[in-house]
């Protein structure tokens, strides 16, 4: 099985989540961190998150927990993580010195072949990747916390990236059962935060205004637009809304556009809406309470995970 050998480099959140995932579709996993402690407490954390899923029927492929386990190898060095992989996965802090000292590490490393992913959050992968040998084999796979229950991957390539980079991670992406989305070009953000920041933009304008208090401002996405589009994106759910786009344009483009006039400007996130914000969700959820309400989140998106299997497969029954 050496051929499907993928690397994990970084034990942290997010690389213990790409090593399940690959595990999962049965790859031969290798995980590298800089101490072999750090390794050896990734792999315990995972046999019991491993352990969890099947519990909760969504650990993913034909294969179960301990058999995914054992897919999974701690290595000492950086060499042996990466030599022979077909794909390596990049998971160190967010960080563009580190990232950029990791990837000419990497490029030292890996095979002609191999694609060298990073789950970077927001650094264009150009950025790191200008001077490497292996440039057009680099790629952003980045996924959204946390990825077992929350599939989607944006795939951005850098200017130099080639296109059947491209195309190959998106498959291996499908293979493990995330929704790749492929961007034509990097551009700041990706989509998945230029979306989630006009949102957030807007968020904060109603909060300056006082139209409506945290969380009224809350409400309106948990109990209105959130359920839907856990199932249907904003074009799609236009589309439906009327008798298709155009009718729906016909009908809405002018008011959309006069309000979409009125909408907040650009502004930093500080001063005294920052503090009339933060007060509310403090006295929301204390800051003692924060890991009390992400397992509760967890929790929520693990039963919507599961909720959204069954409706596929009744889809494909
Ligand atoms: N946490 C999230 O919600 C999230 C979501 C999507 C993407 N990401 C991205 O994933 C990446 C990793 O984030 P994380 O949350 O897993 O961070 P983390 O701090 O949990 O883990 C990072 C790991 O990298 C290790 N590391 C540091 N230097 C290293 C090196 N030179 N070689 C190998 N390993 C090294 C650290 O010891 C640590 O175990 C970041 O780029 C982040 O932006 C994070
Ligand atoms: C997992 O599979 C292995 C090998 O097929 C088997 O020996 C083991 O009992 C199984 N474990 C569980 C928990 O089903
Ligand atoms: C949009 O704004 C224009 C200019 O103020 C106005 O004439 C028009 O009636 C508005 N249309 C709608 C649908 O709100």
């Amino acid at each position: 099985m050496g051929s499907k050998k993928v690397a994990i480099v970084g034990s942290g959140l997010i690389g213990r989540s790409w090593a399940m995932l690959f595990a999962g579709a049965g790859y031969n996993v290798h995980l590298y961190d800089v101490t072999q402690e750090l390794v050896e407490n990734a792999i315990k954390d995972i046999e019991e998150q491993l352990q969890a899923l099947a519990t909760s029927g969504l650990l993913r492929g034909n294969l179960n927990a301990s058999e995914q386990l054992k897919l999974i190898t701690g290595t000492k060095t950086l060499k042996e993580c990466v030599q022979g992989a077909l794909y390596v996965q990049e998971c160190v802090p967010e960080n563009l010195e580190l990232k950029k000292k990791v990837f000419a590490e990497l490029d030292a490393l890996v095979d002609d072949s191999a694609i060298i992913a990073s789950s970077t959050s927001c650094t264009l992968p150009s950025l790191f990747s200008e001077n490497m040998k292996h440039r057009q084999n680099v790629i952003v796979a980045h996924p959204v916390n946390p990825p077992f229950y929350v599939p989607l991957v944006e795939l951005v390539p850098a200017p130099w990236t080639s296109p059947e980079v491209a195309i190959k991670a998106r498959q291996i992406m499908e293979e493990l059962g995330q929704k790749p989305v492929s961007l034509s070009r990097e551009i700041p953000g990706f989509a998945l935060n230029r979306i989630q920041y006009a949102i957030l933009n807007e968020c904060w304008y109603l909060a300056q205004e006082g139209i409506l208090d945290v969380a009224d401002i809350d409400s309106v996405m948990s109990h209105g637009l959130g359920p839907r589009y856990a199932f249907m994106g904003p074009l799609e759910t236009a589309h439906l809304n009327a008798e298709g786009m155009e009718n729906y344009c016909e009908r809405y483009g002018e008011t959309i556009f006069n309000v979409s006039k009125t909408l907040g400007p650009v502004t930093r996130f500080e001063g005294a809406n920052l503090q009339k914000v933060n007060q509310q969700l403090v006295d929301q959820v204390p800051l003692e309470n924060l890991q009390e309400k992400r397992a509760w989140r967890n929790n929520c998106l693990s039963s919507l995970a599961q909720l959204k299997q069954n409706i596929d497969k009744k889809k494909t029954d």
